[in-house]
């Protein structure tokens, strides 16, 4: 080996073209090529950005990059328009003051925070299902697609404002973060309209501190929080970047699980027999509490399997900070990381008939026998999801509300000629809104 051999960098496979992959529609095949023509690590050339990017499709290398070595990544690109609406939210920053964020933030994701919470999620889902028992009395097919995104809108908003939403709905005619649901391009002008929204939580903050009320929600949460290292508080600034970044994180993702959740079920007869068994036997009135959800695990594994065939958050990517060595690659620092939660949980060295729904393989056996980190679509390490208990909670509560009063039956004609289709956003959607008819069990 000559001495300039020795110094090259083992690097993957990979393309010749140049290319900067995306959270769109047009990235989603592509990475699927890649995978297909590279394996489990493809090294893509720049068109735009400074440096290559390393394509992962191997859970040994998340474990390495998400959880042993952690300290040499931060966030990498592709997030451009959602760091445009969250500022410095705890979603976008890095380093010492994402550490400060999460730790004056976590508290409020605990368990016993999310019992309190839960009361939140039962009313909303109280309300839907007499929305939809009067749908189903009448006949109506229900868009499923678009009544889980705004249960979703709705629970995130009370758990962040509580009643203060009423006052805010009277103040403004309508309520104004509806942007979220009916304005879906995500483009300039929506993140125009969703910086204004920043104007009404400062004024919720302003009469807040006028009044001796309290609310158990994560508004009141973050105005207390207290960072034990520095004995401060967030500023003004930093709690709204953070209540908004909990509106853009925790409103879409937990609203396409369900609407995928939803289809999965109407497709597999069998498995969606299982749940209603489990609800009627498990949950004594209407809506489950808190302590029924534990007692509903199958609920929870149909939600896993709709995570695994639909991750929500399909790409997210890092940067190296400095030199690594992954695999036995080297990833020179500045290389940007891409993972891909849809790909690799369709990997079939770990998933045995990828395609199919088979909630099963979440049951604990199961997951037991598996690679760990073969399923992250909450990612993993110190910057895996702060919202995941929360929303597994929230979309059981729902399953368990309305599997138990009803059936819901899929109408391709209404669909979509095409039947349904994704559309690889941030977050993985259907192209057309899901079309179901409720029918009463
Ligand atoms: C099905 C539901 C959800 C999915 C699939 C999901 C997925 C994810 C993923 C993949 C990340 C990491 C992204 C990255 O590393 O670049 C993340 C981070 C995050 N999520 Fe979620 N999420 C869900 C629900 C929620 C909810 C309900 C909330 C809040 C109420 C939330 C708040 C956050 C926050 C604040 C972060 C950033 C954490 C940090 O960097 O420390 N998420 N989520």
């Amino acid at each position: 080996m000559t001495s300039i051999e020795a110094k090259l960098p083992n690097l993957p496979p990979g393309p010749d073209k140049a290319y900067d992959i995306n959270t769109t529609d047009e990235s989603f095949p592509i990475v699927a090529d890649y995978i297909a023509k590279y394996g489990n690590f493809t090294l893509i050339k720049p068109v735009t950005r400074a440096n290559n990017t390393i394509l992962i499709n191997d859970p040994d290398a998340v474990k390495a990059i998400l959880v042993k070595n952690h300290e040499n990544y931060k966030k990498g690109p592709g997030f451009e328009r959602v760091k445009m609406l969250l500022g410095n939210g705890i979603i976008v920053s890095d380093g010492a003051f994402w550490r400060r964020q999460r730790r004056m933030i976590q508290p409020a994701f605990s368990r016993k925070c999310i019992d309190g919470l839960a009361k939140k999620m039962q009313k909303a889902n109280q309300d839907l299902l007499h929305s939809w028992q009067k749908k189903a009395d009448n006949n109506e097919v229900i868009d499923v697609s678009s009544e889980t995104s705004d249960l979703s809108l709705e629970i995130i908003l009370r758990c962040l404002f509580s009643d203060d939403m009423d006052k805010l709905i009277a103040q403004e005619g309508e309520n104004p973060f509806q942007i979220l649901t009916y304005d879906l391009a995500r483009d300039i002008q929506f993140v125009m309209k969703f910086r204004a929204l920043k104007i009404l939580v400062q004024q919720l903050m302003d009469e807040r501190r006028e009044s001796s009320k309290r609310y158990d929600d994560f508004l009141e949460a973050f105005m207390e929080g207290i960072d034990k290292e520095t004995g401060e508080g967030m500023s003004d600034k930093e709690i709204i970047d953070e209540v908004m970044t909990m509106i853009i994180a925790g409103h879409e993702t937990g609203a396409t699980t369900l609407n995928w959740a939803w289809y999965l079920l109407s497709q597999n007869p069998a498995e969606e027999k299982k749940l209603h068994d489990e609800v009627d036997n498990n949950i004594a009135a209407d809506i489950p509490t808190f302590e029924e959800v534990g007692n509903i695990p199958f609920s929870r594994q149909v939600i896993e399997e709709a995570l695994r065939l639909y991750p929500p958050v399909w790409l997210y990517s890092r940067t190296a900070i400095a030199d690594d060595k992954i695999c036995g690659y080297d990833i020179p620092a500045g290389t940007n990381i891409f993972f891909t939660p849809y790909y690799l949980h369709r990997h079939p060295d770990f998933w045995d008939e990828p395609e199919s729904f088979k909630p099963d393989r979440f049951s604990a056996e199961e997951v037991k026998k598996r690679h760990k980190f073969a399923f992250i679509p909450f990612s993993a390490g110190p910057r895996r999801c702060i919202g995941d208990y929360f929303s597994i909670v929230e979309m059981q509560i729902h399953l368990g509300t309305m599997a138990k009063k009803f059936k819901l039956e899929y109408v391709p004609d209404l669909s979509g000629e095409k039947g349904v289709e994704l559309d690889p956003q941030v977050n993985l959607r259907s192209k057309n809104s899901i079309m179901m008819k409720l029918i009463k069990r």
